[in-house]
C-alpha cells in the first residue's frame, strides 16, 4: 500500500514512521510512505506557501497553488482518495482504519497555520478526517496516527494475524488486562486463573474482564454491545455486587 503525504515537514513524517513495526513494513515493501514537500512547489524565490486571509483575521492560510502542484506531481491512479487532516473532519475510528486499509494508495494532505485555501479542498480532497476533538499545530501527527492504524491492518505488518484479532475495538470491547512475569510485583499478584492452565476458563474470564472494562471505561461503547444471555447474567451479578459493596 502506498501513502503519499503532502506536507511542509516531510522529515517529520518520514522519520516518525521509520521505526519499529512500520519501519520494518517499509523495508519489506508491504507499505511505502512518501512525504512530498509542498514548499518545493512554491513559485516565489522566498518559497512562501502561505498568505494573509481574505477578509482579514489572524493567522495565515496555506495557498492552493503549491498544494495543487505537489498533488499533480504524484504518479497516482484516478480515483485515489485524498484525505485532508482537520479537526473539522469525520472522527477517525477503527472502522475507518479497516475501510482505508482496503485502498491500494492514499494521499494525505497536512495543513498548517489557520488552514488551507478552501478551493484546494473543493478541488482535490475526497475525505476530511479528524483524530479527535482537539487542535494540533498541524496535520502531520494526525496523518502519522492514521497511517499507523491503517498499516498495522495490512497482512504481514504485524507478526501473527491473530495479534490484532482480540484487541480493543475489534469486537467493540476494550481489551482484557494482561500480565507478565514476575508473578508478584509490589505485593500485587497475577490473578490465579491465568496460572490455572484451563484455556476455557481463561477465555471466559478474559471476556468477562473485557465487558467490565468496557462498562467502566467506555459506557458509550458498552451501550452498543449485543451480549449473550450468559454475559448479561454475568454483568447483572457484577453490577449487583458492585452496588452492594458500596
Ligand atoms: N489538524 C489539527 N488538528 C487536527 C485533528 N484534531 N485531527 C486531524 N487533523 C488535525
Amino acid at each position: 500500500m502506498n501513502f503519499y503525504v503532502l506536507t511542509l515537514f516531510p522529515e517529520m513524517v518520514e522519520r516518525g514512521l521509520s521505526h519499529s513495526i512500520l519501519g520494518r513494513a517499509q523495508k519489506e515493501g508491504i507499505i511505502n510512505i512518501k512525504a512530498v514537500d509542498i514548499r518545493d512547489f512554491a513559485l516565489n524565490k522566498q518559497k512562501h506557501v502561505d498568505d494573509y486571509p481574505y477578509g482579514g483575521g489572524c493567522g495565515m492560510v496555506m495557498q492552493a497553488q503549491p498544494i495543487y502542484d505537489s498533488f499533480k506531481s504524484l504518479d497516482i491512479k484516478n480515483g485515489t482518495r485524498v484525505i485532508y487532516m482537520t479537526p473539522q473532519g469525520k472522527p477517525f475510528t477503527q472502522k475507518t482504519a479497516h475501510e482505508l486499509s482496503n485502498e491500494e494508495e492514499l494521499v494525505i494532505l497536512c495543513g498548517h497555520y489557520e488552514g488551507v485555501d478552501e478551493r484546494i479542498i473543493e478541488e482535490i480532497v475526497t475525505d476530511e478526517i479528524s483524530i479527535g476533538d482537539f487542535v494540533l499545530t498541524g496535520g502531520e501527527i494526525a496523518a502519522m496516527a492514521v497511517i499507523d492504524a491503517v498499516s498495522r491492518l495490512k497482512e504481514g505488518v504485524l507478526g501473527k494475524a491473530e495479534s490484532f484479532m482480540d484487541e480493543s475495538f475489534c469486537q467493540n470491547t476494550l481489551e482484557y488486562p494482561q500480565y507478565t512475569r514476575p508473578y508478584e510485583f509490589l505485593g500485587r499478584k497475577v490473578p490465579d486463573i491465568l496460572l490455572s492452565g484451563h484455556h476455557g476458563n481463561i477465555e471466559k474470564w478474559r471476556r468477562e474482564q473485557s465487558l467490565i472494562r468496557t462498562y467502566e471505561k467506555r459506557p458509550d461503547l458498552y451501550e452498543t454491545l449485543e451480549l449473550s444471555k450468559k454475559e448479561k447474567d454475568f454483568m447483572e451479578k457484577y453490577l449487583t455486587n458492585k452496588s452492594e459493596s458500596r
